[in-house]
């Protein structure tokens, strides 16, 4: 089952809590949760105090993206805070520093996953792949929503899918920028089965159309 998880990048932050209702009651399954420290990444988005009002205005699934340099600092507290999964970039620590952050994030009780950036190997989740229950492939160079899909991240995709297929079968395959009906199809033909999408669903007059056809549009792609 193809999952679509929006990004509140692309919200109305003057009312996010009606944002994310929204979303929610037109068929989203995740709400996406965008962390930017202008280090990582040039942008900064938002962070820990705007994640307390989300959690306590919702009660749906929040799937939290660190782009943040030495995530370890500050994953217990996104656990605490309300995440349900964080989101760790592989190239924003250590292999070592990562494997601590995710241990850190299974003992408060939380999903875990991490992401790749475009010109990171698909190969650099095998350290990681028995401990995360998602991996997340961006599609765009990470840092601002409204981006074009990247083609060839879609190899990335279908290398990774392979890798979860023989090492951890249970792990999901998440695909992050420039998805738009049009790209969608492609993305869960390489193998991801959770769509992020930031633009596409907050800026459609039809979002329950739009995550409608996200998803079918993707199967008939798949
Ligand atoms: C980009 C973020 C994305 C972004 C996606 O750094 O990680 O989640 O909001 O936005 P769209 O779907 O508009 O490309
Ligand atoms: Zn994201």
């Amino acid at each position: 089952m193809i999952k679509i998880a929006p990004s509140i990048l692309s919200a109305d932050f003057t009312k996010l809590g009606e944002e994310i209702s929204d979303v929610m009651a037109c068929g989203a399954d995740y709400i996406h949760f965008d962390v930017m420290d202008g280090m990582f990444v040039q942008n900064i988005s938002f962070g820990l105090p705007v994640l307390a009002s989300v959690r306590r205005s919702t009660d749906a699934f929040i799937d939290v993206h660190l782009m943040i340099e030495k995530p370890l600092r500050y994953v217990k507290r996104f656990c605490d805070t309300g995440a349900d999964l964080v989101n760790c970039h592989v190239e924003a620590d250590s292999t070592e520093k990562i494997l601590e952050a995710l241990s850190i994030i299974r003992a408060c009780g939380k999903k875990t996953g991490i992401t790749l950036s475009p010109g990171t190997n698909a190969d650099a989740v095998l350290p990681f792949i028995k401990h995360v229950d998602l991996i997340l492939v961006m599609t765009v160079y990470p840092g601002l929503g409204g981006q074009t899909l990247i083609g060839s991240q879609l190899d990335v995709v279908k290398k990774v899918r392979q890798i979860i297929d023989a090492h951890n079968s249970g792990c999901e395959l998440e695909v992050d920028g420039g998805i738009t009906l049009e790209t969608a199809p492609a993305a869960i033909t390489a193998g991801a089965n959770v769509l992020v999408s930031g633009s596409t669903v907050f800026h459609a007059k039809d979002r329950k159309g739009i995550i409608a056809s996200l998803r079918s549009t993707g199967a008939q792609g798949g």
